[in-house]
């Protein structure tokens, strides 16, 4: 029997410029449409004619299982915008390929063996309860979450990779690394790009605050020089001290990259977790208050948090996958298609930009009842049975899936787990808080919480 494979239907959009602006101002709902109107794997082409970029996007769960895994060889980090993100950010392992990322992988997987992640518990409660302390001295009050959630991350990441306390990289990380991925973004969908290297106000504008983050991630590799190879177990000591081992060492520009990677990948993907979270939990009380009933239980004893108590907490770790559901901070996932393939029965041309979308395919009405509303109860074991597995993949798949998994999991229930126990949150202003995507996902409005201390 001959499999028929279909043409992509083209989405419709702006006859001179295609769905460039579309994509530009407001991709995440150009994406719901383009699903709702056109189906599971659809062509955009952005762009005037003759310079238009057609760039392929597939939202069923078992499209993107075949893009991430199940054809991941024909699917390349290759596309516009992972060039872009390594010139930004540099070739480290969330954007090498190929024998330099095997080196790299090699070097860091011993960090993140389940059994090291679950020793990072003592670190995350600690960051929780420094929080805690610093909010109870306020008293109570409106908190801001996203901006909250932010520094309590990069504190999180700073400790538990960089053995570094990372509270002056808050401010440069907030103040580079959005405008950078922004410029990132835009180039990726330009038709026409300039030289980075041409001193146009944007390109001098992006190598001013790759500079400064540069800087950041230098400071944080002399900090962590002074020890010897065994003094600490830290990720920028590992890699400073890699340089002389024999297996993978790293050449200064490659370690800055390394750790800049990790700086980036590791705090705002998880701070977007912690802020939506809250919250919801915030917008739902009744969910909150049985949350903080098994929170209680489990770490209302006084002592510390430990890896064990997360098992625990299965109504907790619901809230915190559906915030992900809902709020995924990889929103879109790029490759380039290196030879032709077909996914859902539909061609895809050796070349082609690709996209999977974990923000569509999360609210797919395919896999998920009601996809807009809060309910953490679609993450009980018996309510997942059928479920395909890539209806869930905010943290990608297949080779390249995400190597901070355990550990975002980890610092995401313990954490806003030590803050349900410590605070109650009621929310203030607007219910939903809009979002954007840059190259992660972004709050574009305040989220406004009371908090108020608990007995
Ligand atoms: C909620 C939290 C997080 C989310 C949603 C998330 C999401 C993702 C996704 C979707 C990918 C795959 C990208 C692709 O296939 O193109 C990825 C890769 C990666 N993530 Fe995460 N991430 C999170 C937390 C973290 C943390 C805490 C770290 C650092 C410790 C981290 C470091 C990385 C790295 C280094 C990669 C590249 C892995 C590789 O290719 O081998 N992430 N992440």
């Amino acid at each position: 029997m001959t499999t028929v494979v279909r043409e992509a239907p083209i989405v419709t959009a702006n006859p001179v410029l295609g769905s460039m602006n579309d994509l530009l101002t407001d991709p995440l709902g150009t994406y719901e449409r383009a699903r709702r109107d056109h189906g599971d794997v659809v062509r955009f082409r952005a762009g005037p004619p003759g310079l238009r970029a057609d760039v392929y996007a597939v939202f069923s769960a078992e499209g993107a299982q075949q893009v991430l895994a199940g054809q991941a060889s024909n699917f390349r980090k290759d596309n516009v915008f992972y060039e872009e993100l390594r010139r930004s950010i540099g070739n480290g392992l969330l954007t090498s390929q190929d024998e330099t990322y095997l080196r790299q992988r090699r070097l860091v997987q011993p960090l993140f063996t389940r059994r090291r992640v679950d020793g990072y518990a003592g670190q995350v409660a600690a960051e929780g309860a420094a929080l805690a302390g610093e909010w109870r001295e306020r008293d109570g009050g409106v908190v801001e979450l996203v901006g909250e959630m932010h520094r309590f991350a990069l504190r999180m990441v700073g400790r538990i990779l960089f053995g570094t306390d990372t509270e002056k990289a808050f401010d440069v990380v907030e103040r580079t690394l959005p405008p950078l991925q922004a410029y990132s973004l835009k180039r990726g969908l330009s038709p026409v790009k300039l030289p980075r290297s041409w001193p146009t106000p944007a390109n001098r504008r992006a190598a001013r605050l790759q500079g400064e983050l540069f800087a950041l991630c230098d400071e944080i590799i002399a900090s962590r020089r002074g020890g010897g190879a065994g003094d600490s177990e830290d990720l920028a000591s590992l890699l400073v001290h890699a340089r002389n081992a024999e297996d993978g060492s790293l050449d200064a520009g490659e370690l800055r990259e390394q750790v800049l990677i990790f700086l980036v990948a590791g705090h705002e993907t998880t701070a977007t977790a912690l802020a939506f979270a809250l919250h919801l939990l915030a917008r739902h009380p009744e969910e909150q208050r049985r949350v903080q009933e098994e929170v209680d239980g489990v770490l209302g004893g006084g002592l510390a948090p430990t890896a064990a108590d997360m098992a625990a907490l299965p109504r907790l770790t619901r809230v915190v996958k559906e915030a992900m559901r809902l709020y995924p901070s990889a929103p879109v996932i790029g490759r380039r298609a290196v030879g032709d393939a077909s996914i859902d029965g539909v061609r895809i041309p050796a070349g082609a930009d690709v996209i999977v979308c974990p923000w569509v395919t999360h609210r797919h009405p395919a896999y998920w009842a009601e996809p807009g509303r809060f309910d953490p109860d679609r993450f009980l074991p018996e309510a997942e049975v059928g479920r395909p597995r890539y209806a869930w993949f905010p943290f990608g798949g297949g080779p390249r899936a995400c190597i901070g998994q355990h550990l975002s999991m980890l610092e995401s229930v313990l954490g806003v787990g030590v803050l349900l126990r410590d605070f109650s949150f009621e929310v203030v202003g607007e219910e939903e808080v809009p979002v954007g995507a840059e190259v992660t996902l972004r709050a574009k409005g305040a989220a406004r919480v009371r908090i108020a201390p608990r007995g």
